[in-house]
């Protein structure tokens, strides 16, 4: 791994064993991009990429230089208005209006290790042998604008890690009117862009399309990152599959608006654009102030997207989550919420959460509904102090008697909002984002509360500490129940209010901080209506996050696969939930609710209470069984086998594999039931393929046939055999056939074939 700089060609080359990027300094100071992707020998001048065209019509800055155009040149992180008509990386208005700001070289320095961006979630070293960063200075010398492109390459990751920061050190003002995290210049067309779409209910579904000249984009403008999509993009080449091809991914670590937008010229090429999104932002810079983007990371694969997937895994579940959980096995939770709603009492929590002991449980979650006088979503948001009716003991009083029975204690908070009928709002209406002397858009009945004002963020974080500080809480679900409309802070001049969107988050990520190191034992979970801020902002403070409201079975199948993509399942909040199932009233087994739920962090949310002994046995072996393998589950190495969203589209199947290979588990979904059907075979990965492996099915009935002892190039080259019923082999156990069935699969490494 290495940055080296050489003076001679003033060209820069980021590289490690994997990837390189190569940019350099223009004759007239600016950068050029060069060469991103698969590692190239380092020491090579590859000016010779310039492309220098005379083309007509274009506009030379370098007077008497007909071959130096900016819209003609791959670069760095471009400009507006000095000759490049594409989507810029950034736009400033000085004080005078104008808003040709043209940054140049000025110095750069390359160093060990990683620097952490003030205010904001950012990667991070433990040592400063893991990568290497480089921070390059450009100057505007008219104003006295300071531009600083940070870089960072990680040793053993195929990772770039990107922001920028404005310094103005001038005497006037200058605004910023777009800042994005970064832009990449790629020199063809020839990809598709993929992205994870939805909605509540079917968040990170998958979707490609063909790039083509012009536009195309996924933003949010709803102050979270969204169900509708995800701070994420790839380009994949049309050859690449889940184990082939070029794929290069692009993620944004940020929990607000954004935007990320492929822009391809009339030359076929491409400019990937990703950062804050510009429409609703403007950022007065005072004299003296700096501006940090979020940071941006750049992943490369010349394996297909499996392996660009786990470069995010690995990044994500051990450099960026943070803290005690980050390398712990995750609490298997009982959560009332489709248990009860909002209507319970003690009492009943407590037979819930006897029950839940009874099976072996570790953690009761208390939802929605605690506090204040809610028992509907009308009212109480703000007043955080327990309904003394329905907790006769408060807070304190249940944490005591759940950690009495020998389990954990969570609670739910959703401290960024407010209902109108509450003690808050009547005590402080301007704390609402909007003009609250007219009538405002309220989402779910409630209002946003103005988390750009630090008063407003010390007030939640006084309130929470309280709660926290007072009784034995182990666990926090942050929920985050609307997008956001009428953004306007009360308390601000008509100049700053282009920046309350992003303060709004600066001070969501404030108050998680203050929390989280307040009480470095607590395990968050963060959650927005589901899993609308469901983004690598939030793995920086809440190491896992709810994947989405939806938790029948089947449809998770899609979500955690398309949520796989980027993120590790060891950050998916996934639930066994009653049937027929609340959102989409399917009924499917036990056996396949678990099966599902076992690739994330895994818990329960029925009301126990009223379930027959013989399901709270089959859960009680679920229990155990999620125990000894949940290392497995969660830190596997994870690939995906067949995608819900391509093929027969009735199939899924994926697999973790532990880190020396020596265990595996497969699972195989089918959502109906054909007949008369082809001996199936799932090819697998990951193994080793000179290793043997012994299979055993997951409650399958013992006197039935094994699939036995086979190589790891067999189960890579052929598979595991699946054929059937509708095979027409002998029956299988009946959970294993029909409609909405899944089958798991261990594996484990044996001395020899018997
Ligand atoms: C959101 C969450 C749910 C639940 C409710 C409570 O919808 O996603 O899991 O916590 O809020 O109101």
């Amino acid at each position: 791994m290495g940055i080296i700089y050489d003076p001679a060609s003033r060209q820069f080359h980021l590289f490690n064993q994997e990837i390189s990027y190569v940019f350099r300094i223009m004759e007239n100071e600016q950068l050029e991009h060069l060469y991103y992707g698969k590692r190239i020998t380092p020491y090579q001048d590859l000016s010779y990429l310039s492309e220098r065209g005379h083309r007509d019509m274009q506009v030379c800055p370098i007077k008497g230089n007909p071959y130096f155009s900016l819209e003609h040149i791959r670069q760095e992180y471009p400009a507006f208005g000095t000759g490049d008509m594409r989507y810029p990386g950034y736009e400033i208005e000085a004080e005078d209006g104008n808003r040709t700001v043209r940054f140049v070289y000025q110095s750069h320095e390359i160093y060990s290790g990683k620097k952490p961006i003030t205010g904001l979630p950012s990667t991070y070293v433990e040592s400063p042998e893991e990568a290497q960063s480089i921070e390059i200075t450009l100057w505007e010398p008219d104003r006295k604008l300071e531009m600083k492109l940070f870089y960072t390459v990680y040793e053993c990751l195929p990772v770039i890690a990107r922001h920028v920061e404005f310094t103005n050190l001038g005497e006037q003002s200058a605004t910023l009117e777009t800042a994005m995290s970064l832009t990449l210049d790629m020199p063809d067309k020839d990809y598709e862009m993929m992205e994870l779409v939805g909605t509540w209910g079917r968040e990170r579904h998958i979707r490609k399309r063909k790039l083509e000249v012009g536009v195309q984009s996924i933003h949010s403008l709803r102050g979270h990152s969204s169900h509708q999509y995800n701070p994420f993009l790839a380009l994949l080449r049309p050859n690449a599959t889940e184990t082939s091809g070029e794929v290069i991914g692009v993620s944004l670590i940020y929990s607000g608006d954004f935007l990320a937008q492929a822009e391809v010229d009339n030359f076929d090429v491409t400019r990937i654009t990703i950062g804050i999104h510009p429409q609703e932002f403007r950022w007065k810079m005072s004299p003296g102030e700096t501006f940090a983007t979020p940071e941006a990371v750049l992943v490369y694969s010349d394996a297909g997207c499996n392996q660009m997937s786990q470069a995010f895994h690995q990044l994500y579940q051990k450099r960026l989550v943070r803290g005690v959980w980050r390398d712990q096995v995750r609490p298997i939770l009982i959560n009332n919420w489709e248990a009860t709603y909002f209507d319970f009492h003690e009492e009943k929590l407590l037979q819930i959460a006897r029950k839940a002991k009874e099976i072996g449980i570790e953690l009761f979650v208390l939802d929605d509904g605690w506090f204040g006088k809610r028992n509907d979503s009308r009212s109480s948001l703000g007043d955080w102090y327990p309904n003394l009716e329905k907790l006769p003991q408060g807070i304190v009083g249940i944490s005591e008697k759940i950690h009495a029975m020998g389990m954990k204690f969570g609670l739910w908070f959703e401290p960024e909002m407010v209902n109108e009928n509450s003690d808050l709002y009547r005590a402080h209406p301007d704390w609402v984002l909007g003009d609250y002397t007219k009538s405002l858009g309220a989402g779910r009945d409630q209002y946003v509360l103005d988390f750009s004002r630090k008063e407003v963020v010390d007030y939640l974080y006084q309130k929470m500490y309280e709660i926290l500080s007072s009784a034995k809480i182990d666990y926090i679900k942050w929920d985050c129940n609307r997008s956001f409309s009428d953004v306007f802070s009360n308390a601000k001049s008509p100049e700053e209010q282009g920046k309350v969107r992003h303060q709004f988050i600066l001070g969501v990520y404030d108050l998680y901080e203050r929390l989280r190191e307040a009480f470095p034992e607590i395990l968050f979970e963060s959650c927005a209506s589901g899993g609308a801020r469901f983004d690598p902002g939030m793995l920086y403070y809440a190491p896992q996050a709810w994947v989405s409201d939806d938790t029948d079975a089947v449809e998770r199948i899609k979500i955690q696969y398309g949520t796989s993509m980027v993120y590790p399942v060891s950050s998916m909040g996934s639930h066994v939930s009653k049937v027929p199932n609340e959102q989409v009233f399917r009924n499917t087994s036990l056996h396949t609710r678990a099966a599902v739920a076992y690739f994330g962090t895994f818990g329960y949310e029925l009301d126990l209470t009223q379930l027959e002994s013989s399901e709270l046995e089959e859960m009680k072996r679920q229990i155990v069984l999620m125990k000894e393998k949940r290392n497995l589950f969660q830190y596997g190495k994870f690939y995906r086998l067949r995608d819900p969203f391509e093929g027969d589209k009735n199939t899924a199947a994926w697999m973790a594999v532990s880190e020396d290979q020596t265990e595996a588990i497969v699972a195989y979904y089918r959502i109906m039931q054909p007949i008369e059907w082809r001996y199936e075979r799932l090819p697998l990965l990951g193994l080793k393929t000179e290793a043997c492996y012994c299979i055993e099915e997951w409650e399958r009935d013992a006197d039935q046939e094994q699939d036995g002892i086979r190589s790891g190039s067999e189960l890579e080259q052929i598979g595991l055999i699946l054929s059937d019923w509708a095979s027409g082999k002998k029956a299988i156990a009946r959970e294993l056939q029909g409609d909405y069935m899944a089958r798991l699969f261990f594996l484990k490494e044996v001395s020899e074939r018997k």
